[in-house]
């Protein structure tokens, strides 16, 4: 067989069978035979890459995005929907619609959906291809998430017909079933990394992820609901017969949705029928969705500013319930805040059993006047972890919450942050429960990038005692590290030979992978460069770190606590004696201090920097280089496809330079001023 049929057989089989797997959920292969054809593809595209087609399921992992964020125009409209509450609310919308349009209410068919909970998302097809996709963003411009919605199985590369339209936008919502929301969340916690509030907020950030291999490992799903732009023969006569048609495409279907006539009765009716499917459904839903099934009737319709109005959503009220507080204990944060959470008598509510509810801070639980022993109202509106609406009955042995005045975990004094409800322990860097984040911080790549020190060695050396504070990194023993299960000789050598290389830094880095509360990247910056060395800093009083530009008196407070603190003292004293060094700022900078006071911007692609290189050389100057564009930017450089922040500079008369001016303007001769 020629090379190449054997190719698109592979690539057919494949397809077919993730068609299967993923949009009908019904598998017809072993995984053995689905994993060895795979293996089959892989093999043949590596020795023959020229082959390689966008359509290959090889390639739904591939590419970065283009740039950050790119913007994608819609060429129709991506509308929203107005809500309604109650029965009557829904029934009176679908009336008002057949007064429009001249007709009994009781003759419009009516087509249900359940809403689902997640990001509204626009794959554009051409000639059957996908071509790009974009989230809704404010309607008319959306973001392009293309690298990250070719990862979704249940997204077709290729339209599964022969003659597909010209062009399609097929539209629907991205979402995370429960159970896989559930996996990710426990995962995030064994890890240490961020644990998503619900399902919507885990589909959002996975689908504006910019490394599309994460979003391959989160068992995302989309389903369609509506069209969007269409070039070619059109010949549909109702809403259901597009969603029927997208699922010949290769799209999953909504389940449960249902056609009826538009009679009050019958809205009552489906809302029951609903309400009682909706715990039982793998993904979550937060109302139904009912349409007008005759397009021609949603076309004389139309809709007013950002919604149809052939169409609703009704939505869920959020579920509440009654229970008793038992406990309230206090969680110390990676920050070291002080947080309350609530011990409740186990509930059921909106399909789970909930044990704990948020209490956020103390100002909250005055406001609630809340004791322990109270009957109270809690609800859940699709979070995780529901929240305490008000106290029902007042306990008759009742027990106030009081914030504790040690540390839980250190028993270092507890002090409210000035200014904020909050309470924070004061152990700092030596407090066990900020210990690991606090390390990984350390570590991280912005900061000491400590390459091979990743967050879960942090968390197994924490665990096992050989990391207490960031001072012990340079402590640690090949042993320590190789005596871990899935690690060995050479990758504990590895992680030794990377905290060595990491030594020689800058005293802005440092000072800012301290982690002092408030203190980010650039601010540490800013307080390097101003004072030129640590024991400055470490000496200098509120006042005079407020002269700093930018640091206002909480920053400045934090920084004076934190150096006149003994523990932090010798933790960073055994750093330095183990090697960490860097040259204080007034030899390092070479470059006379052109911009010294300025904020400038950077937006688009540029073609001869990258973003680092642009904004260290900016710094070199005096610059600081700001994110967003405002009446203080000085200059804006503008790169390739610039957008939003090239234009509110134009219509803030800011003065913007394109890329090529910019390097000319400060003679940048690449090789010798950005190796510098
Ligand atoms: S139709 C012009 N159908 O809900 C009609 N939307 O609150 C556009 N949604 O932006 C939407 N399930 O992201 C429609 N079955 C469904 C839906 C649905 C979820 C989302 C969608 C929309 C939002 C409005």
């Amino acid at each position: 067989m020629p090379l190449n049929s054997s190719y698109n057989d592979l690539i057919t089989k494949i397809n077919q069978w993730d068609h299967e797997y993923y949009v009908l959920d019904n598998p017809s292969v072993s995984d053995a035979e689905y994993d060895q054809t795979f293996r089959k593809l892989l093999d043949l595209e590596a020795n023959n890459p020229a082959l390689i087609t966008a359509q290959s399921p090889s390639q739904r992992v591939g590419a970065k995005p283009l740039a950050e964020y790119r913007k994608i125009e819609h060429a129709v409209k991506m509308l929203s929907l107005a809500n309604a509450f109650t029965l009557e609310e829904t029934y009176s919308f679908f009336e008002k619609a057949a007064k429009e349009l001249d007709i009994p209410p009781s003759t419009l068919t009516i087509f249900s959906e359940p809403k689902l909970d997640g990001l509204a998302i626009s794959i554009h097809y051409e000639k059957g291809l996908l071509v790009y996709a974009a989230t809704r963003g404010d309607g008319k411009i959306g973001e392009d998430v293309t690298h990250t919605i070719k990862t979704i199985k249940s997204i077709p590369l290729q339209l599964a017909i022969h003659n597909p339209p010209e062009k399609i936008d097929v539209r629907g919502e991205v979402f995370i079933p429960v159970a896989a929301f559930k996996k990710l969340n426990q995962m995030a916690e064994i890890n240490g990394s961020k644990v998503f509030v619900n399902p919507r907020n885990a589909a959002a950030g996975t689908i504006r992820q910019l490394n599309p291999k994460v979003a391959a490992e989160r068992d995302l799903q989309f389903i369609p609901y509506g069209l969007g732009e269409y070039e070619g023969k059109f010949n549909f006569t109702e809403h259901s017969e597009i969603l029927n048609y997208f699922h010949t495409l290769g799209f999953r279907k909504n389940p449960h949705c249902y056609a009826f006539l538009g009679d009050f009765a019958e809205f009552e009716k489906n809302y029951h029928v609903m309400e009682q499917i909706r715990d039982k459904l793998p993904m979550q839903i937060d109302g139904i969705v009912y349409k007008i099934n005759a397009l021609q009737q949603q076309t004389s319709l139309g809709f007013i500013a950002r919604s149809p109005k052939w169409a609703i959503a009704r939505k869920f009220p959020a579920q509440n319930e009654i229970t008793q507080l038992l406990e309230v204990d206090f969680q110390v944060g990676r920050t070291g805040v002080l947080t309350p959470v609530a011990r409740l008598e186990p509930v059921f509510v909106g399909g789970v059993t909930v044990s704990n509810a948020t209490l956020h801070n103390m100002d909250e639980i005055e406001r609630l006047g809340l004791c322990m022993g109270d009957s109270i109202e809690i609800q859940r509106a699709g979070d995780v972890i529901p929240k305490v609406v008000k106290v029902v009955k007042i306990g008759t042995q009742r027990k106030p919450i009081i914030m504790p005045e040690l540390c839980p975990v250190c028993s270092a004094p507890v002090e409210r942050i000035e200014g904020q409800a909050a309470f924070r322990c004061t152990g700092g860097l030596t407090c066990p429960a900020q210990g690991a984040e606090r390390i990984k911080h350390y570590a991280s790549r912005k900061f000491m990038n400590i390459n091979n020190l990743g967050t879960k060695l942090v968390d197994l050396l924490y665990s096992k005692g050989a990391l207490k504070t960031i001072a012990d990194i340079y402590s640690l023993k090949l042993s320590d590290i190789a005596e871990l299960e899935g690690q060995g000789e050479k990758s504990a050598q590895n992680v030794l030979d990377s905290i060595e290389a990491s030594k020689p830094t800058k005293l802005g880095t440092f000072l800012g992978a301290l982690g002092i509360h408030e203190v980010g990247e650039e601010s540490a910056k800013t307080i390097a460069k101003y004072f030129k060395n640590l024991n400055t800093i470490s000496h200098a009083t509120s006042e005079e770190l407020m002269q700093v530009p930018d640091i206002g008196p909480v920053m400045a407070t934090n920084v004076v606590n934190f150096f006149r603190d003994e523990k932090n003292q010798a933790i960073i004293k055994q750093i330095l004696a183990s090697g960490v060094t860097w040259q204080d700022e007034q030899s390092t900078s070479t470059h006379q201090q052109i911009l010294a006071g300025q904020s400038w911007v950077l937006t688009g692609t540029l073609q001869n920097l990258s973003r680092d290189e642009a904004k260290a050389l900016l710094e070199s100057w005096g610059a600081k280089v700001a994110g967003s564009v405002s009446k203080k930017t000085s200059c804006v450089v503008a790169g390739k496809d610039a957008g939003a922040k090239l234009d509110k500079a134009e219509s803030l008369s800011i003065k913007v330079m394109e890329e090529a001016e910019f390097l000319e303007a400060f003679n940048v001769s690449q090789e010798s001023d950005i190796a510098s």
